[in-house]
């Protein structure tokens, strides 16, 4: 599942992130790259609610890197690396712990800030702005 959208609006950009739950519902790592406000957030949160999250924090966490939701047994993460420059060894180890289990579904905004430690099967999301209202976001599946 290898594609290139081009996503004109916030719901749009929903509609695509839905589009990928189906593959992650039991499991699995996402990771978004790109820059501030390009829309990672809306991103995960229309992942969240296609998985049945409806209320999944859109700000991005400020006091935490990793929040947790847990609904109907599934176990999903944001983890939010914005504000570190690299991910120290006690966060790393506690990322580690998260990706073990297989079950759990893991969504990282800033992924590139934990890149020496994510795993090799996950999905990458690419997040580029292109005009005001729309962006390139660009899946790779990596298996
Ligand atoms: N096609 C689009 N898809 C998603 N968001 C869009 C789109 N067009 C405009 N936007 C706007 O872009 C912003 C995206 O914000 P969002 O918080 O999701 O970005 P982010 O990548 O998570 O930023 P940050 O790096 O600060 O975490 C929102 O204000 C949203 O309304
Ligand atoms: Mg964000």
């Amino acid at each position: 599942m290898n594609k290139t959208y081009i996503t004109n609006s916030e719901a749009q950009t929903k509609e695509i992130a839905a589009s990928i739950s189906n593959e992650i519902k039991n499991g699995g790592v996402v990771c978004l790259f790109g820059d501030l406000g390009t829309g990672k957030t809306i991103f995960t949160k229309g992942l969240a609610e296609s998985l049945g999250i409806e209320n999944i924090s859109i700000k991005s966490p400020t006091y935490t890197y990793i929040r947790h939701h847990k609904k109907n047994g599934k176990n999903i993460y944001h983890i939010d690396l914005y504000r570190l420059e690299q991910i120290d060894e006690l966060l790393a180890l506690e990322l580690n712990e998260i990706m073990q289990n297989k079950n759990n579904i893991i969504v990282v905004e800033w992924a590139d800030k934990m890149k020496n430690i994510l795993p090799k099967k996950r999905i990458d999301v690419e997040i580029s702005y292109t005009d005001e209202n729309s962006r390139k976001i660009k899946i790779t599946e990596h298996k």
